[in-house]
Formats: structure tokens, C-alpha cells, sequence
């Protein structure tokens, strides 16, 4: 029979199809299947018996810790584990936009005073990429720079004789590798481009830094599709109209996930924010109802922000409920506990929550502020604005004890903030906090918080 000489392949998640289709069957996305050039042969079964012993060694023995490669960006070095590890890939991903291309400028710009960086542009002309390092402040540093996207003239450059130490290929989406017949962006490319840069990087001990924009329309592939070849995935967030970005590991081979590093994008490229609450809370003003400080982990480091809620009678036959930062599946889930055990009645209302700054919140711990924030909305009446609030609420109503309280209440001290209102602890350690608590078992419990409360009191427990 002969053999098919094209194939159709998913740029969303890099299934195979001998047809097109509209919807992929892999992951179901729509219009993602592009007609691509089948491989001239099939793999060969391996055959028995010609393959070497593997020669094992034990659990234990000898290794030296990877040695690091610092930028200088602390928050840059704290997400990516203490600094860059050599013959590692990073992936940094993010929408178009967001700032890769200058983070990652300013990255090698600090990094050349110590080790040759290389930087290779797909995406922009060799002048652009100049008055960008001008206008960064970084023009002086010596990072070589150069405009390319075939994948075998950076193979070569890597494997001559004069080896950067840095590498950085932004971005990976328009490389190709011309052995292959599909257009640059395709996953094909994408997935054949990362495997030849991955492989001669850890050949020399070179740190890839690969930036790959996320794409909604699936027509070049994504990141998603590299994660797991490379070693550490960090993702660029942020709201287009805010200045802040946050840049946070998702999968990181050398250290801890979850750790977020923050930065304000201004004219002269994106500057470290040491110190995240103070930011967030900056534009606070204390004495409005809706609002909550939230005592939130980021990794290892306590971050506060502030919760915003609105509740409004609604003109809709259907409330509307709009999230931004959080979960929306956990605002149900908290209204539902406050209609259900606190006689709170929410129902009619439209709600709409927003955790100010551009912050997206993943820890239930905010439950207890989501709900302080929404019955001050309701009731009119204020959280008292010297209080930070956490705790994680159970469907019973029981306010749930959470992790690291002693860091937060510290955090909150530190920021002048006087009152805690917090799950009850069992221990009776008070920590060495000046902050005055409020201790809750059950989420009826936060109503006294609020002088008046509409008569809805005490429903339910
Ligand atoms: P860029 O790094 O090009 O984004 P990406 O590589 O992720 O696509 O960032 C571009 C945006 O950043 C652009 O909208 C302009 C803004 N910007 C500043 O606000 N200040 C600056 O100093 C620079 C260099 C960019
Ligand atoms: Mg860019």
C-alpha cells in the first residue's frame, strides 16, 4: 500500500491524524490541524541483542552541586533556583507583549560582565534589538548579538571553537530546522528546533534561555508543547494595562516551583520590586467597604494584597458573577457557604471580585478574605482597615487552619498592619507578632466584624 506522503497535525497539543478534521480528537480545540510533510520512514524496530549492558550505580555517591550562574536580577535569580545552571534549558513563556524579549535583554546585559552571552533575535532586526539595549541602559555590555532562524547556523555557533556561556533564542516559534518541510511555528518545528538547541546546550554546558509566546489561536504552536523537554518552565504574567509583571516558575528541574519573582515595566525597561505588598497595597484606601488585605504565600515569600468585592443588586433575571485573579469556581463555592451556613443573602445580587494589582491568587487561604470582602460589600460596612485577614473555608462553614501563619502575620507586621483575623490555632503558639488576632472556628464568626449587618445574622450554624 502506499504510503501517505502528508499528515495533519494538532498545533495545540501535537497529536497525528492521517485526515484533517475541524476539531482535534487529541484535545478537542478547533481548527488547530495543519497539513504537514509525513516523515520519509518509519522508525525501525531496534532488533535483539545489539544494545550495551546500562552499568547501574547506587542511590548515593558523589555529585557536586550544580553550580550557578547569577544575573544580578534577584527576583530573576530566586525564581529560576538560585541562579542559572549550566548545560540547562529555561523556557520562558508569555503572551506577545508582556515583556520577555526585555527581561531576558537586561538579563544577559548583567550576565556579560561575567560570561559570554549570545543573544539571537528571530523576531527583530539587529537594530531594534540595539535601540532596545540603548534604551535599557545596557548598550555598553558586550553581548553578541544576531539575527537568525535557521537552527543549523546556531548548532555550528555553539559548537565551534568560541562557545558563549549564555544563549539566549527568542523566540523559539521562529526557528526551523531545515530538514524538515513544515513552516517555523509549527509544532513539528518547534518540538525539532528545541531538541537540537536542547541537546547542544547540554553538550557544551551552554544555558538556553528559550522565550515562547502563548498563543490563543493555536495557528504556531505554544510553549506547552516544550514543557516537558526543557529543565525549567518560567511563565511572564501580567494585565497588559498594569505595570507590574510577575515571572513564575511552573516546573523547575533545579529548584522550587511556585516562587514568583515581581517587576515594573516603565521607560527604562522592567525594574525589581523587592518588596510585592507594599506595592500592592499602595493604592489602598483603608476606610472603604469591599475591600480586604489578604495575607498570601508565594513560594517562600509572604506577599499581601488586597481583595476587592462588589455586590450589587442585579438587573439580570441571572446574577452575574465576574472574577479577575482568583478562582471563580471558589467564589461560588464561598457565596454559597455564606448563603447556606450564615444566612448571608447573596443571591440576587451580581458580584464581582478583583485581587487589585494584577495579582492571580491560587491559595485557598484567601477564602476567609473573599468573604470578608463580600459581606463588607453587602453590609456597607468597612474591614477595619489596620486588619489583614486569611484562612481557608471548609462547606460546613469551619474556618480551616493554613500554612505558614507565623511568616504571614510577621509580613503584615512588618507593613503596619495591627489586626490578624485568623483560624483558630490549636496550639496556642502566638508566635512573636505585636498583631492583635481575631480567631475564628467558624465563618458566622467574621459577621460581628461588621457593626451592622443588614439582620442576616446568625442563620444556619
Ligand atoms: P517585549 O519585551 O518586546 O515583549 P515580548 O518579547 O514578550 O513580546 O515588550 C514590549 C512591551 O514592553 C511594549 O509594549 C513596550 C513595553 N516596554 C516598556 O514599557 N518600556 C521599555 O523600556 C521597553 C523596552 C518596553
Ligand atoms: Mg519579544
Amino acid at each position: 500500500m502506499a504510503k501517505p506522503t502528508t499528515r495533519y497535525v494538532c498545533q495545540s497539543c501535537g497529536s497525528v491524524f492521517p485526515k484533517w478534521a475541524g476539531r482535534c480528537d487529541g484535545c478537542g480545540e478547533w481548527n488547530t490541524l495543519i497539513e504537514e510533510a509525513a516523515p520519509d520512514s518509519a522508525p525501525k524496530g531496534l532488533g535483539v541483542g545489539k544494545g550495551r549492558r546500562l552499568e547501574f550505580v547506587g542511590l548515593s555517591g558523589a555529585s557536586e552541586p550544580a553550580p550557578r550562574r547569577m544575573t544580578g536580577i534577584a527576583e530573576f535569580d530566586r525564581v529560576c533556583g538560585g541562579g542559572l545552571v549550566p548545560g540547562s534549558a529555561v523556557l520562558i513563556g508569555g503572551d506577545p507583549g508582556i515583556g520577555k524579549s526585555t527581561l531576558l535583554l537586561q538579563a544577559v546585559g548583567r550576565l556579560a560582565q561575567d560570561w559570554r552571552c549570545a543573544y539571537v533575535s528571530g523576531e527583530e532586526a539587529v537594530d531594534q534589538v540595539r535601540l532596545r539595549a540603548q534604551r535599557l541602559g545596557c548598550a555598553a555590555a558586550p553581548v553578541d548579538l544576531a539575527s537568525a532562524t535557521n537552527v543549523r547556523d546556531i548548532v555550528a555557533t555553539l559548537d565551534g571553537g568560541d562557545c558563549p556561556g549564555i544563549i539566549v533564542i527568542d523566540s523559539i516559534q521562529t526557528m526551523y530546522v531545515d530538514t524538515l518541510d513544515s513552516a517555523p511555528g509549527t509544532v513539528a518545528q518547534v518540538r525539532a528546533s528545541a531538541q537540537e538547541l536542547i541537546r547542544v546546550a547540554k553538550r557544551r554546558g551552554v544555558v538556553l534561555l528559550l522565550v515562547g509566546h502563548v498563543t490563543k489561536e493555536g495557528m504556531i504552536a505554544g510553549p506547552r508543547v516544550l514543557e516537558h523537554m526543557v529543565d525549567t518552565v518560567l511563565y511572564f504574567e501580567g494585565e497588559r494595562g498594569h505595570q507590574f509583571r510577575i515571572l513564575r516558575a511552573v516546573k523547575n528541574r533545579f529548584g522550587p516551583t511556585d516562587e514568583i519573582g515581581v517587576f515594573e515595566m516603565g521607560d527604562a525597561g522592567l525594574s525589581e520590586v523587592a518588596n510585592p505588598s507594599a506595592l500592592f497595597l499602595a493604592e489602598r484606601r483603608g476606610d472603604v467597604s469591599g475591600a480586604a488585605v489578604f495575607a498570601g504565600m508565594e513560594g517562600t515569600r509572604p506577599v499581601l494584597v488586597e481583595v476587592q468585592a462588589l455586590v450589587a443588586p442585579s438587573p439580570l433575571g441571572t446574577p452575574r458573577r465576574a472574577v479577575v485573579g482568583w478562582d471563580s469556581g471558589r467564589l461560588a463555592m464561598v457565596l454559597a457557604v455564606l448563603e447556606a451556613r450564615c444566612g448571608v443573602q447573596i443571591g440576587a445580587n451580581d458580584v464581582y471580585l478583583n485581587v487589585a494589582g494584577g495579582l492571580k491568587v491560587t491559595e485557598p487561604a484567601a477564602d476567609l478574605a473573599v468573604a470578608a470582602a463580600l459581606v463588607s460589600s453587602l453590609t456597607g460596612e468597612p474591614v477595619p482597615p489596620d486588619a489583614v485577614v486569611f484562612g481557608e473555608i471548609g462547606l460546613s462553614g469551619e474556618v480551616r487552619a493554613v500554612s505558614q501563619t507565623d511568616t504571614r502575620l510577621k509580613e503584615a507586621a512588618k507593613l503596619g498592619f495591627s489586626t490578624a483575623v485568623i483560624p483558630a490555632r490549636r496550639s496556642g503558639g502566638k508566635g512573636d507578632t505585636s498583631l492583635r488576632t481575631v480567631e475564628l472556628h467558624h465563618l458566622g464568626e467574621l459577621m460581628p466584624l461588621f457593626q451592622t449587618d443588614g439582620g442576616q445574622r446568625g442563620r444556619g450554624r
